[in-house]
C-alpha cells in the first residue's frame, strides 16, 4: 500500500513494531513512508513493540533504550498482551497536548445503588454514556482525568478510575479526589435518597416489605465546603425547560457551571446516544442542539475552558 499524506501527521504510532522496524528506526534507517516521516524527525512517535519471544533479546532492548533516548514513548508489553487501541489514543492526547493541558479534571459518572438489602437496591437509569463522553473529550483536549464510576460496565483506557456502588462511597472517593483536581464535573446521577437501614439479609416474601427513605448528603455541596477554588460543574435532569432549575442550582450548589437537559423528550439523557443541553454559566446559557454525547462533552469542556479563563482575569 502506498501511503500518501497531504500534510505532516501530528504523530506517528508503529503498532505492533517487528523487530527489524525497532532496528530501522533506532537507527536512523526507514524504509516507507511512515519510518520516512519518523527519521525526517516527525514527533511524536509512539511505538508498540511486537510482543514476541524475540523483545528479550539484548540486541531489541538496546534499540528499544534508544528510541526511548531519542524521545519515542514506547509501549512494553506486559504479559505479551498487545496494548488496547483506546490505551494507544490516550497516550497520543497527552503528547499532543491541548487546551486542557495542566489541568486535572475529575469526572463522576454512572448512577448511584443504595442497598434496600443483601440483594435488592434503589438505583436510576443512568447507563454512564455522557460522563464517559466527557471523560474521554477531556483526555483528548489534554487534560489529566481522573472518574468516580459508580456501576459502569464500562472501562476508560487513559484514564484513573475508582469504581464505587453507593451515593456514600462516591462522596468519600469525591471528597479525596477532589483536593488534588483544578476541576470536577459531576455528571453522575446520585442517589437523593436512600434507604433509612439497609438490612443485611434477604428479606423473605412473605414477610413483606416497605421502604423508609432518608434525603442524601449533597456532594457537591459538601465539595465546595472544602474546597472554594475548585472549579465545579453540575447537571439538572428536568421535566421540561431545563434553564429555571439549571439557574437555581448554580446558586443553591456553589457550582460554576450547570448542564441541563429535559428528560421528558425521547431519544436523549438516560441511557441515550445524544443529548440535547443548555450549559448555564453566571452569564447567560448557551443551548447545545440534539447531538452526540461526544459533541455535547465538547462543548461543555469548551465552556468550562472559557470559564476558567474568566476566573483567572477577576
Ligand atoms: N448531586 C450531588 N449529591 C447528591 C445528589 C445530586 O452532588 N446527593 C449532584 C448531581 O450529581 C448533579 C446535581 O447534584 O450534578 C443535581 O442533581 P439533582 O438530583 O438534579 O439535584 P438535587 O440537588 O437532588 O435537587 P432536586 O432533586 O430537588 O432537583
Amino acid at each position: 500500500m502506498v501511503l500518501e499524506l497531504d500534510e505532516t501527521p501530528h504523530a506517528l504510532v508503529f503498532s505492533p513494531a517487528s523487530v527489524s522496524t525497532l532496528a530501522r528506526l533506532a537507527h536512523g534507517m526507514g524504509e516507507g513512508p511512515a519510518e520516512e516521516l519518523y527519521v525526517a524527525g516527525a514527533h511524536p512517535t509512539i511505538v508498540v513493540p511486537n510482543a514476541d519471544a524475540t523483545i528479550e533479546h539484548p540486541a531489541v532492548l538496546k534499540n528499544l533504550e534508544l528510541l526511548d533516548r531519542d524521545g519515542c514513548r514506547i509501549f512494553w508489553p506486559t504479559s505479551g498482551a498487545e496494548p488496547w487501541a483506546g490505551e494507544i489514543a490516550a497516550t497520543i492526547f497527552k503528547e499532543l497536548g491541548g487546551p486542557l493541558q495542566g489541568m486535572r479534571i475529575l469526572v463522576t459518572t454512572g448512577g448511584t445503588r443504595e442497598p434496600i438489602d443483601s440483594v435488592r437496591f434503589v438505583g436510576n437509569r443512568s447507563s454512564g454514556k455522557m460522563g464517559l463522553a466527557i471523560a474521554r473529550q477531556a483526555l483528548s483536549m489534554g487534560a489529566e482525568v481522573s472518574v468516580v464510576a459508580a456501576n459502569v460496565e464500562a472501562r476508560e483506557p487513559g484514564v484513573d478510575w475508582v469504581s464505587v456502588e453507593t451515593v456514600d462511597e462516591l462522596r468519600e472517593a469525591v471528597v479525596v479526589l477532589a483536593g488534588e483536581s483544578d476541576a470536577l464535573i459531576m455528571a453522575a446521577a446520585v442517589s437523593d435518597f436512600k434507604p433509612t437501614t439497609a438490612l443485611k439479609e434477604k428479606v423473605r416474601r412473605r414477610e413483606g416489605l416497605s421502604v423508609e427513605f432518608v434525603a442524601t448528603e449533597d456532594v457537591l455541596k459538601s465539595v465546595r465546603e472544602e474546597n472554594p477554588g475548585l472549579f465545579m460543574v453540575g447537571f439538572a435532569a428536568t421535566h421540561g425547560d431545563p434553564v429555571p432549575d439549571a439557574r437555581e442550582k448554580l446558586g443553591s450548589k456553589g457550582v460554576n457551571l450547570v448542564v441541563g437537559n429535559d428528560i421528558s423528550q425521547k431519544g436523549i439523557g438516560f441511557g441515550a446516544d445524544e443529548n440535547e443541553v443548555h450549559v448555564v454559566g453566571p452569564d447567560g446559557a448557551r443551548f447545545v442542539p440534539r447531538a452526540s454525547k461526544r459533541e455535547v462533552a465538547r462543548v461543555i469542556l469548551d465552556e468550562l475552558e472559557i470559564e476558567i479563563k474568566k476566573e483567572r482575569q477577576r
